[in-house]
């Protein structure tokens, strides 16, 4: 039996899946025992009003434990990564921050017996020689970019703290998430949620990849309800661990555009590749997450224009507030 997750630190808590993530872990395990981390980028109020935040560095050790220690942390969700786009203008500090905070964590799962370690990964450890449509679980996994890299390392080196020290580490490859809450900063699936804003913004989009260009995508609600579905799931019945394809929908930039156009006819896209187009092209058309479903249950709800009216829906009520975009200070 897994033990139970009472007291959980999130690194990376204030970006685009760690900070919806940690708003529904607050609901679901009481706001007081879910703290909040990011490394600089100041918390929205939300996150920062609705239980404890700390800034924090997954890369010096010391100030990751002095948060474990204080408020006696028993499972880490380790979310805190640089993306594929940043990871391509910075491989080093894409390797430092993904490979060498990963393995800090693992070790202070070790160190204080965590109850759970949860380090995702992410549809950029395909690249070469995989099939493009439905690419199973089990496949060559060798990416093309540092991003790619790091995380086909850290589910390598995830599985092998389950292994050899018997840690209950999990993860899942997260495919593209679109949400409308907190922007994406850095990935490669980031017009995806870019093409909403500007649709609601200036009725027209540029996007950075080719039209048909079609990438397996989620929106963040089934994000969120998988990572806490993986989370709790009987470890019993795990037979992987830190590598679940996770899949919702798949569509292409064109496609995408389609689905907004059903509910603003006049919004205008063009297309301008660049060097993310590289990135995505050496990604999956779709994925198979047939273990995801045997093993724990994931079944997604959300699927492309329901996703598409409810991002509308949401980001046309901000726009109208004067508050679409986050402010910066
Ligand atoms: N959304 C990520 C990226 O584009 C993929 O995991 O980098």
């Amino acid at each position: 039996m897994a033990k139970e997750m009472k007291r959980i630190l999130i690194t990376g808590a204030v970006g685009q899946i760690g900070s919806e993530l940690t708003m529904e872990m607050r609901k679901r395990y009481g706001a007081e025992n879910v703290i909040a981390t990011g490394r600089k980028t100041k918390p929205s109020k939300e996150l920062e009003e609705s239980g404890p935040f700390h800034f924090i560095n997954v890369n010096d050790t010391e100030s990751v434990e002095e948060i474990i220690k204080k408020y006696n942390i028993d499972s880490i969700v380790h979310m805190a990564a640089i993306l594929s786009a940043v990871g391509e203008k910075n491989p080093q500090l894409c390797w430092d921050v993904n490979m060498n905070g990963t393995i800090n964590i693992l070790e202070l799962g070790l160190k204080y017996d965590m109850a759970r370690v949860i380090v995702p990964s992410s549809i950029a450890v395909f690249g070469k020689g995989i099939p493009l449509d439905n690419t199973p679980q089990e496949t060559v996994l060798k990416p093309t970019t540092m991003y790619g890299v790091t995380k086909v390392c850290g589910e390598l080196i995830c599985d092998y703290y389950v292994q050899k020290f018997g840690l209950d580490v999990r993860g899942l490859r997260y495919p593209g998430i679109i949400s409308h809450m907190t922007l994406p900063g850095g990935g490669t699936t980031d017009y995806a949620v870019e093409i909403y804003y500007e649709a609601v913004d200036k009725g027209k989009y540029t996007c950075f990849v080719r039209e048909d260009t079609r990438l397996p995508m989620m929106y963040m609600p089934d994000a969120i309800e998988g990572t806490i579905q993986l989370a709790e799931a009987d470890f019993s019945k795990l037979i992987h661990h830190s590598d679940f394809n996770h899949a919702a929908m798949s569509f292409s930039a064109g496609e995408l555009a389609e689905s907004i156009k059903k509910v603003m006819p006049d919004f205008e896209v063009s297309y301008e590749p660049d060097y993310r187009q590289d990135i995505a092209d050496s990604w999956p058309n779709s994925i198979d997450d047939t273990p995801a479903r045997e093993e724990w249950g994931w079944k997604p709800q959300w699927n492309l224009d329901a996703m598409t009216e409810d991002m509308l829906k949401n980001l046309k009520i901000r726009k109208e507030k004067g508050t679409l975009y986050p402010k910066e200070d």
